[in-house]
């Protein structure tokens, strides 16, 4: 292969939450990398890893064998750890900009490029950088889908389908005790999991951010069934879903350090109102890290590979301050800026959502 830029050692991180198909993009572009000549060094923990450069490591083939399989990340990563937004560490002082000194260590540790493999968070962590003068490429990673530009994020397919047999497995629980069975699953703001997997697993309600429910449209779905229809009832909320007029239900404040405040506690409000207004016996239940973890099924290695691959394309011309994203049939190029400046939602009037209504299922309106 005919070697276009001067790029011959490049550096590569996974920054955020972690999701099934990490390993496999960092296959991918050691390979990709190594076909080129280059040398691949790994840093560790996110973005954290330029602060504390002694953690990097060169990566070799053997580093990466038998990695396509498995979840997580063998370089680690972390939700904190912003170098624009450094904690700093004793209760009450200010955040840092550590910038500068990212900069200076990408430098040092002479790296032609960075391939930052993230989220809207990571992602935008890596435009700033990009600002600053650092040759970045983007990967775009998620199990809540919310990136925009891309069609789909890898790591999105596993975790619908750890949720889907999730609620495969509740059916028959759920029949047998003639419950209602309330199942919380991931994505932050967006209702993504919720829909593919409540579509996918035979869901009766499914709630999701976009579409703000309220409990009695809820319950008189739950009665519906209990009267006309097999007596027990499966409802799948997003973490983000909430009643109309009102917030998010969360775990505490934010966290210093933290982008997002962390999500949770709907299934299991749920399950009590339901319980209470229906009579009906339920029982909550928080899918949780599960969703997160596991190897990855078959559409998210083949697309964190192609994803990883065209990444190390994207190096190799030269086009930084770029993302590489699934536009079928190709995998191409979006500015990163572009795919950070809005996330993606579900859309109320897609034609999932009517797919969904047609069968039946209620959003809880
Ligand atoms: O963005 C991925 C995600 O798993 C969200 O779905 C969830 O709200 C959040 O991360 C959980 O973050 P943490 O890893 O801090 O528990």
């Amino acid at each position: 292969m005919a070697i276009k830029s001067k790029v011959r050692k490049i550096g590569i991180l996974t920054g955020g939450g972690d999701a099934p198909g990490l390993n496999a993009v960092i296959r991918a572009a050691v390979h990709s990398a190594h076909q080129r000549g280059w040398e691949v060094v790994g840093i560790r923990e996110g973005f954290e890893g330029l602060l504390k450069p002694g953690l990097a490591r060169t990566l070799l083939r053997e580093d990466v064998a038998g990695i396509l399989r498995t979840g997580g990340t063998i370089l680690g990563t972390t939700n904190r750890g912003n170098p624009f937004d450094y904690p700093a560490g004793a209760k009450g002082r200010p955040n840092r900009d550590l910038s500068g000194l990212a900069v200076k260590n990408f430098r040092k540790m002479g790296l032609g490029a960075l391939i930052a493999i993230g989220g809207d968070g990571s992602l935008s962590i890596a435009q700033k950088l990009y600002r600053k003068g650092l040759p970045v490429v983007g990967v775009p990673k998620t199990i809540d889908n919310d990136l925009s530009e891309t069609v789909v994020t890898f790591g999105f397919d596993t975790a619908v389908s750890t949720a889907t047999d999730a609620l495969d497995k509740l059916h028959s629980t759920a029949q047998s005790h003639q419950r209602v069975m309330v199942i919380e699953v991931m994505g932050r703001y967006a209702g993504w999991i919720a829909l593919h997997s409540g579509i996918a697993g035979n869901a009766d309600v499914i709630l999701i951010p976009e579409i703000p429910f309220t409990l009695e449209s809820v319950c008189a779905k739950i009665k519906e069934r209990y009267r006309y229809g097999p007596k027990f009832a499966i409802v799948v909320a997003a973490e983000g879903a909430a009643p109309r007029g009102e917030g998010l239900i969360t775990k505490g404040k934010k966290e210093s350090g933290r982008e997002h405040p962390r999500l949770g506690g709907v299934a299991e409000f749920l399950s009590r109102e339901i319980q209470s207004r229906t009579g009906r016996e339920s029982r909550s239940l928080v899918l949780g890290h599960l969703q997160r973890g596991g190897e990855p099924t078959t559409f998210d290695r083949l697309l964190a590979t192609r994803l990883g691959t065209a990444a190390v394309d994207l190096v190799d011309q030269g086009r930084f301050g770029q993302m590489t994203a699934l536009k079928p049939p190709n995998i191409v190029a979006v500015p990163i800026a572009r795919a950070i400046a809005k996330m993606k939602r579900v859309h109320p009037g897609s034609d999932v959502v009517r797919s969904a209504r047609s069968l039946g299922i209620s959003f809880g309106d």
